[in-house]
């Protein structure tokens, strides 16, 4: 059986290393880190989400502001509360939380953040700098990826990596990451033929599809590392449950090691998140 990848004990050890740097930035300097976090409309799941990073920046003792704006809210508007979070001394990061409503533009929000304070690295500025390995920020999720694949490895270089999923949050940039790291990548999505079989060619296999389990055990190479960034939300047995993009039950007897879902991927995105924000305050604070 494979080795089960704890991400919520490796979340809490990143924040444990965060906490013990905001307090001496606090001690030796006088800056408190500081996350504003932008909610517009009522989605549900970005409710929880941000109620979570919320707490989880106080508790590793960050400033945190959240701006609940109603879902009628216009991108005038929204933008010029983000002119003044980025003339904010106090505020080091930014967060948007995604999805925006349908009436507002994403990229034109996300790109009116300052880019030195895009905690998520979104803004076009930080995609181009991670693309051409430059100092950037570095999207949360992916990061937090990249972070247990060097902890599990060492070093990852030459290995062979394939990427499902080529979204701008989590595909893209795993695979720039990856690259950085000297890995040979494939980007693979729903349209690659014989996906399966690429598959099969992974050591690293990270499942960023959305799609419930459709990873199965025959699509990992024996002993590969398998990365499971999806969170699906299914009814099994007429009750609600979480599920990856991998079918964990059979993939966790051909890979060597993986992450479960719940407690795998999900808890080091907000972890990231935190070290962003002090990555920030630093950077700004020379
Ligand atoms: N929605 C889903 N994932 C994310 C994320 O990483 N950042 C933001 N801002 N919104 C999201």
């Amino acid at each position: 059986m494979a080795r089960v990848i704890d991400g919520k004990a490796f979340a809490a050890r990143v924040r444990a290393e965060v906490a013990a740097h905001v307090a001496r930035l606090k001690a030796e300097h006088g800056i408190t880190p500081g996350l504003a976090v932008l909610l517009v409309g009522e989605d549900p799941a970005s409710e929880v989400y941000v109620r979570s990073k919320g707490k989880q920046t106080l508790e590793v003792g960050m400033n945190s502001w959240e701006h609940r704006l109603p879902v009628e809210t216009s991108e005038a508007d929204l933008m010029a509360l983000i002119d003044r979070l980025n003339s904010d001394p106090a505020v080091h990061g930014i967060l948007v939380q995604l999805p925006l409503p349908d009436h507002l533009n994403a990229d034109l929000v996300i790109n009116s953040i300052d880019a030195a304070k895009d905690v998520d690295g979104f803004h076009i500025s930080n995609v181009g700098l991670l693309g051409t390995g430059q100092k950037s920020m570095v999207p949360c999720t992916p990061l937090g990826c990249l972070m247990m694949l060097r902890d599990l490895h060492g070093n990852l270089s030459g290995m062979s990596a394939v990427v499902v999923g080529r979204s701008n949050i989590v595909g893209k940039p795993m695979a720039q990451l990856l690259l950085g790291d000297s890995c040979t990548v494939t980007i693979a999505h729903s349209r690659t033929r014989d996906l399966a079989e690429v598959c099969r060619r992974a050591d690293i296999l990270v499942a960023a599809v959305g799609r419930p389990e459709m990873i199965r055990g025959d699509w990992v190479k024996p002993g590969a590392t398998v990365i499971d960034v999806g969170i699906n939300r299914i009814e099994r047995n007429g009750k609600p449950v979480l599920v990856g993009d991998v079918d964990y039950a059979s993939a966790a007897g051909v890979a060597g090691a993986i992450t479960p879902v719940p407690g795998g991927v999900g808890p080091m995105t907000i972890a990231c998140l935190l070290a962003n924000t002090l990555t920030a305050a630093c950077r700004a604070n020379g």
